[in-house]
């Protein structure tokens, strides 16, 4: 039998492409996790998105479904398939998260800081009883919280960040405990994506998450006010770069127990997107207002409805954090991959495609 990987979070934005690159360039299998949702079956879930990638015919060959839910202790998986994983599991990517900006405190502490417990238990056991090699974990740059003027570097987390939401802190908690087992001896690499968005040349993307409620926000108009400086920047990063660099990474035996920044060297102004707003005839005139003379309580019942959903983002808005890339680049250096580009044209394409998808109407 080829290596076998295990992988959470497999059906969701990052992990469907990360599962198509390795069936794409390697001939390894992957056991994914997967929960039922909505009545549909974990096995039908992982079936249909192969599908959908025109790569169902690796499904029950190359790719194997195995039901859990990581919020429970060993994701609640069933015995044999324990057994199965401690025979055969070499690497183990730990994607899984709840990556709602909005998402409540109990949940993102379950989900992200629970979730990523019961992962590095099972790890230790497959490590300790079984083959593991490596532990991936994909935490996300923002682990530095929305701090002002920080640099942020890969092979530590900041002491004091300051976090704009549960997310954040909750992801930030997530990684410190997998750092601690990498201390203890775990094999790891940490992939730090910034805010990911769609494709680099076409802006695909399967799922409008993260930074996109808020672009509707303002295209839909709903948005007239806006504690921040045109001039402040947004770290995005094309989903295409993130996992192309994933997979240099993890060619490269130099990444055992590194940290990696995957993110924009040169992010967009809060200025330059605003400014995309012109392509949509319902969206209103933005007033950016500087965040300490903003005051909430001066805002209508409206504008105040609208703030509560703007709050998540506040702090991707206003951060002046800018992020080492040390390690990322050594490794990319060897390979044909460059940092990404994300300039006004990518956006303008991420734009488009999100109205040619129906996510944003003209
Ligand atoms: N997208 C970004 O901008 C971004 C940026 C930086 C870092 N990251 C990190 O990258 C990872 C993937 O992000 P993403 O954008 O691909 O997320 P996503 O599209 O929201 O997908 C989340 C994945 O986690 C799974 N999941 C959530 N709760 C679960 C549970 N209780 N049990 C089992 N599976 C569960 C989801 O399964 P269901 O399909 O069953 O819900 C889905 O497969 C996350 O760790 C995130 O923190 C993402």
């Amino acid at each position: 039998m080829s290596d076998l990987i295990f992988m959470t979070g497999a059906t969701g934005v990052l992990g469907q492409e990360l599962v198509k690159k390795l069936l794409l360039t390697t001939d390894s299998e992957i056991a994914v996790l997967a929960r039922s949702k909505n009545r549909v079956l974990h096995s039908e879930r992982v079936q249909k998105i192969l599908k959908t990638a025109g790569m169902d015919s690796h499904y029950g060959s190359r790719v194997r479904v195995i039901e859990g839910d990581v919020t429970k202790h060993k994701f609640g998986i069933a015995k044999p398939d324990l057994e199965n994983l401690k025979l055969n599991v070499k690497v183990f990517y730990h994607i899984a998260a709840l990556t709602a900006l909005n998402g409540s405190e109990k949940e993102c502490r379950q989900i992200n800081v629970g979730g990523t417990e019961h992962a590095l238990e099972l790890a230790w056991d497959l490590r300790k009883n079984g083959k593991l090699g490596r532990f991936v974990y994909f935490s996300t740059a923002f682990v530095a919280g929305s701090v002002w003027d920080y640099r942020s570097k890969e092979d530590a987390l900041p002491e004091k960040p300051v976090f704009a939401n549960y997310y954040e802190s909750s992801k930030y908690q997530a990684e410190g405990k997998v750092r601690e087992a990498m201390a203890k001896g775990l094999p790891v690499t940490i992939i730090r994506p910034s805010i990911v968005v769609g494709d680099s040349l076409t802006g695909e993307v399967s799922d409008f998450n993260v930074i996109y409620p808020f672009i509707k926000l303002f295209a839909h108009g709903i948005l007239t006010k806006l504690p921040t400086h045109p001039e402040n920047t947004f770290n995005i990063v094309p989903i295409d770069f993130v996992i192309n660099a994933t997979a240099a990474i993890m060619k490269d035996p130099r990444s055992l127990n590194k940290c990696f920044h995957l993110v924009s060297p040169n992010p967009p102004s809060i200025g330059s997107l605003v400014s995309l707003r012109e392509s949509f005839p319902q969206s209103a005139e933005i007033e950016m207002i500087d965040p300490s003379d903003f005051n909430k309580d001066r805002l209508d019942a409206q504008g105040q409805m609208v703030f509560s959903m703007l709050e998540p983002y506040l702090g991707y808005l206003n951060g002046k954090l800018t992020f080492d890339t040390s390690n990322t680049e050594e490794i990319l250096r060897d390979t044909d991959i460059s940092m990404p580009v994300t300039d006004h044209a990518f956006l303008k394409t991420l734009i488009t495609y999100a109205v040619k998808a129906g996510y944003l109407v003209i």
